[in-house]
């Protein structure tokens, strides 16, 4: 009886914690739970009760979605498998963004493709407070066509993580004090698509999409999204005690930052940073140690 009776306290206890602590609840996002398409509905196919989908891309159309709700600070994944073959002139994207146009806040993900057998690109970017430009590239290390692999954007109040499987392949450190614009006062959508971008995305726009190799897919599988749903409780999105603000997550751990250091050292291809001829005066979050 004793015994009985402390079990089932203590589980009253774990819910009155997980209540308290303002806790957004795990559950796996589904397609159609919680995205909607954004365009190019006849090119989108759901699969498995929408726990995954596939992006069509062909001459007439492409696609894409977006979520049902926005977030503000958080952590979004999803397993893509990216258009295989010859892939040139093809843009898959994931990313984060406001929807106000002039003071945007975005973080994008952009798989650049590429002929056959030539690596894929992947590109990242930062819209704070309306300014972008702030463009870095990756080739990956693995081939992301051949199998979903995880990509998830971590957004606290001390810094954003693109992560590449376990992979940090970007960190933006919130610099404010240092007058760097942080993104922080707007909640953001999650936006995917497919589209055809052969004016600019494979060495330069150089190589075109071949369409006698059309169409081309794109899977996605296991969204997840975990952040303050917005609108939602107004608190939430201040609360320390969201799991995403906690001391593990407001710095890379010791195996994440030299996970890091590898990546930049042998994979970075472009970055913004160091593109003197775009910033001949560095710009201010790029200076070494901040
Ligand atoms: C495509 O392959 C070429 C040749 O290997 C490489 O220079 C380029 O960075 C790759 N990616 C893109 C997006 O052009």
């Amino acid at each position: 009886m004793a015994t009985f009776y402390h079990v089932r306290n203590a589980s009253v206890l774990f819910l009155w914690v997980l209540v308290s602590a303002g806790c957004v609840w795990g559950r796996p996002a589904t397609f159609l739970q919680d995205f909607r398409v954004s365009w190019g509905d006849s090119h989108i196919t759901r699969i498995d009760q929408g726990r995954a989908i596939q992006l069509r891309l062909d001459k007439t159309s492409g696609c894409g979605f977006a979520s049902n709700k926005k977030y503000m600070f958080g952590r979004v994944s999803m397993k893509i498998k990216l258009v295989p073959g010859d892939s040139a002139g093809t843009v898959t994207a994931f990313y984060l963004k406001s929807d106000t146009d002039n003071v945007r806040d975005e973080l994008d993900f952009e798989f650049l493709g590429n002929r056959t057998g030539q690596p894929y690109t992947v590109q990242t970017n930062i819209y704070a407070h309306g300014k972008g430009d702030r463009e870095q590239r990756v080739n990956l290390w693995f081939d992301p066509s051949a199998d979903f692999h995880t990509y998830s954007v971590l957004w606290n109040h001390r810094h954003i993580v693109f992560y590449v499987d376990d992979f940090p392949i970007r960190v933006y450190k919130n610099n404010e004090g240092r007058g760097v614009p942080y993104p922080k006062m707007q909640a953001m959508g999650v936006y995917s698509s497919l589209w055809d971008a052969d004016n600019w995305a494979t060495r330069g726009g150089l190589e075109k999409i071949d369409w006698s190799k059309a169409p081309f897919f794109a899977d996605y599988k296991d969204f997840n999204i975990e952040g303050c749903e917005v609108p939602g409780p107004a608190n939430c999105a201040s609360n320390p005690r969201n799991w995403w603000e906690g001391a593990a997550y407001q710095a890379l751990n010791a195996i994440e930052a030299r996970r890091y250091r590898w990546v930049r050292m042998n994979h970075v291809i472009y970055d913004y940073c160091t593109d003197k001829s775009r910033y001949p005066i560095t710009p201010p979050e790029c200076l070494a140690g901040i």
